[in-house]
């Protein structure tokens, strides 16, 4: 493939807000869908699960990305990547969450496992309908 017609291939997954993990090097480790918040929902397509079971929600309204993961019995979690701490953006692990600011860790529930956060990440309710997830905001 040439250059050219690589990056139109990978530009064109970018301005449908969808960036693949598998294209390392010029996008990040975790899955991100750019999505909307309407209406305090913002709505994301079941199908982004179908490789991964961690997709990171990016919103221009709001500061902090969203770890939306999919658990094992086929829920999700959404949590608000702000240190509860002094609101730092967080890392995502395997195991939970990570500020690199001060050290505190949190579970992937967003509990604190490591302080020196005492309180639980921002979490949101989510619920299904039909192939979308929603995440109330
Ligand atoms: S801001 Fe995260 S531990 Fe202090």
């Amino acid at each position: 493939m040439l250059r050219r017609d690589f990056i139109k291939a990978t530009c064109g997954l970018c301005a449908t807000g969808l960036l693949i993990n598998s294209l390392s090097g010029c996008v990040p480790a975790e899955q991100v869908f750019k999505g909307e918040l309407n209406d305090r929902k913002i709505v994301v397509p079941e199908n982004l699960f179908a490789k991964s079971t961690l997709v990171l929600i990016r919103v221009k309204k709001l500061q902090y990305d969203i770890a939306l993961r999919q658990m094992p019995d086929n829920s999700y979690t959404a949590i608000l990547l702000r240190c509860s701490h002094f609101a730092n953006a967080l890392d995502v692990t395997s195991k939970g969450f990570t500020c690199s600011l001060h050290g505190s860790t949190f579970t992937t529930e967003g509990h604190v496992k490591k302080g020196p956060a005492e309180k639980s990440l921002t979490s949101y309710i989510v619920t299904q309908e039909e192939n979308k997830i929603l995440i109330h905001i």
